[in-house]
């Protein structure tokens, strides 16, 4: 769809300063926002909390609101310092060193966020892990990671196989539990006793702070490493495409076990001094509209995924609520359809902003700012301080309007600093000097770019990143698969769904039932958004000679396209 540009309204920033930045900048300007340019002394977590908590000014201000349907909760900047505090007394007492790894794995609460403060405060790294995880998701992060800790909830402890995790020294309980050990802690009792006061454990801005499980097509899910130096991209583009001030009410939807839900979740609000709510619970058209609504957020965050189910649920509902405070709307993880965008302009009376970057990359890195026009279907521009281009596979540029490999120069901020023990996968991101994405693109006459699809075989099922492999895996343990092939089919509401074919060991027939049973065992041993939607039952997987599972052909087949070189199948 051809669609007008959708003109654009002044920010935090005006087109000629972007340009300006864009032209002569350096991420040291963006430093003398934060009190280590002044101390020396650095750890993000005093940076999002303590430095607000410390002023006067702001110490009372409300920094969570968090609501769900069975909890309202506010915290301010103040009560967020001593409970993180607490926690960070509690780690210490419990043995938690500089570097070790701290793994959450609960739902969404206030006191995920005195845990996660506390984890940093004690300089250790935080491993936020999505609540849906079943145990062989839960199982592989931990292992990877060698977590020392892990903070859940009674409810899910049943997912964690900690008896077959050596390096788990102890498990931290949020809730009411019977089950009498030296492996767990009470997180409300030591917390009762745990003084407020906490001296930080400064860093230094390259030490550790964040490990995100993310999928690729081959292999296990990969530890993403982050460091605190993450923050100054935080902060930035906090100011320059979340357009935030002082007296927003901020809303994030995504989940802190994804990184949407860290670095835009948590830092670049609070580094900003802003109130963030955290909303709990399911959702549903009306309760998101509800919660606009009844906490008057003025700029949210969100993904394609949800905003294609507002659409759907149609205007009727919009009408119901007064969404009159919101000003500011944007959306990433997948691409913001036009249609979405159309809708946007007619149900807020507001352009929707899409931003593009990923797990790896740490913060936002092509974006819509508000003084730029949008153009329907395009992640924008590069941000300042970000060298973006079209790339060939050997690392050239390419001209524009030419569709290659969406690169980076290499050295924002927030890039990853390593996948967790794999060197080797980490170097594999880079050619020539540019972070190649696996995503390809275009970049039109006048730099915008221009999504055009993954270049590898990772699915993104309603903005969620799935390994096939990861799926594989899982449906061949299940008795009845030999084999499985696993493909991201396109799907209107969804982005993608999971589709998995699969040949059948001797003995078995294909049913009804049984393909229940699989999909069940999916969903129940990984996870409910990994669970393929579609399973289909073959005589056999196509395979190269070497053995590998020729996604890519069973993808032409499920779509009726060309079938493409198939010289490597095996016979
Ligand atoms: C996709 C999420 C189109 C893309 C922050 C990328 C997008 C992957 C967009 C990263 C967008 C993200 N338009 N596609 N605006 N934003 N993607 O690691 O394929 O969960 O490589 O990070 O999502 O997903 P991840």
């Amino acid at each position: 769809m051809d669609m007008q540009p959708i003109p654009a309204r002044e920010g935090n920033h005006n087109l000629q300063d972007y340009q300006q930045k864009r032209k002569n900048f350096h991420w040291e300007e963006v430093k003398e926002n934060f009190s280590w340019s002044k101390t020396g002394k650095v750890n993000a977590a005093y940076e999002a909390i303590d430095r607000h908590a410390e002023d006067p000014a702001k110490k009372d201000k409300v920094a969570l609101i968090y609501s769900a349907p069975d909890r309202e909760e506010k915290l301010t900047f103040n009560q967020l310092k001593n409970q993180s505090n607490q926690f960070a007394n509690v780690l210490n007492k419990e043995g938690v060193q500089k570097g070790d790894r701290v793994f959450l794995f609960m739902p969404r609460s206030p006191e995920f966020y005195a845990c996660f403060f506390g984890i940093l405060k004690v300089g250790a790294i935080a491993g936020p892990l999505f609540e849906a995880f079943m145990e062989q998701a839960v199982r592989d992060r931990l292992e990877d990671s060698e977590a020392s800790m892990l903070i859940t909830t009674p409810e899910l402890l049943e997912r964690v196989p900690h008896n077959e995790l050596p390096n788990l020294e102890k498990i931290v309980l949020v809730g009411d539990f019977t089950e009498a050990s030296n492996k767990y802690v009470d997180y409300f009792k030591e917390m009762d006793q745990a003084s407020e006061a906490f001296d930080i454990e400064w860093v230094d801005l390259e030490d550790g702070m964040l490990l995100h499980y993310t999928s690729g097509s081959t292999g296990k899910p990969k530890g993403v490493y982050h460091v605190h130096n993450a923050m100054i991209q935080h902060y930035a583009t906090g100011d320059w495409v979340i357009d935030l001030k002082e007296d927003d009410i901020y809303w994030c939807t995504a989940d802190p076990g994804w990184v949407t839900g860290t670095s835009y979740g948590i830092f670049a609000p609070w580094l900003h001094g802003v109130t963030n709510v955290i909303r709990g619970g399911r959702f549903t058209p009306d309760s998101w509209y509800e919660t606009l609504d009844k906490q008057n957020v003025t700029v949210w965050y969100s993904a394609p995924t949800a905003f294609r189910k507002l659409v759907s649920a149609g205007a009727d509902v919009v009408h119901k609520y007064d969404l009159s405070s919101l000003r500011h709307v944007m959306s990433v993880g997948e691409p913001l359809n036009p249609e979405v965008i159309t809708w946007g302009v007619d149900a807020f009376k507001l352009r929707i902003h899409d931003t593009w970057w990923m797990t790896e990359t740490g913060a936002m890195l092509i974006v819509n700012y508000p003084c730029m026009d949008i153009r329907p279907g395009s992640m924008g521009k590069p941000i300042p301080g970000v060298e973006a281009a079209i790339v060939d596979n050997e690392g050239n540029e390419l001209p524009p309007n030419q569709m290659g490999n969406l690169a980076i120069k290499k050295g924002w901020p927030s890039m990853m600093r390593a996948i967790w023990k794999n060197p080797g996968k980490y170097e594999s991101y880079f050619i020539n000097g540019w972070y190649v994405s696996g995503d390809s693109a275009y970049m039109d006459e006048d730099g915008y770019f221009w999504f055009q699809g993954r270049l590898d075989d990772v699915i993104n099922t309603s903005g969620e990143r799935v390994g096939p492999f990861e799926v594989e895996s899982k449906l061949i343990e299940h008795p009845a698969v030999a084999e499985a092939g696993v493909i991201g089919k396109p799907d209107p509401e969804r982005g993608e769904i999971i589709k998995a074919f699969i040949t059948l060991n001797e003995g078995y027939k294909a049913s009804d039932e049984l393909v229940e049973d699989i999909r069940q065992f999916v969903k129940t041993g990984l996870s409910a958004h990994a669970a393929p939607r579609e399973i289909e039952v073959k005589e056999t997987i196509p395979k190269t000679r070497s053995g590998k599972i020729m996604r890519r052909l069973l993808k032409s087949w499920e779509l009726g396209l060309p079938t493409g070189d198939t010289s490597t199948l095996e016979e």
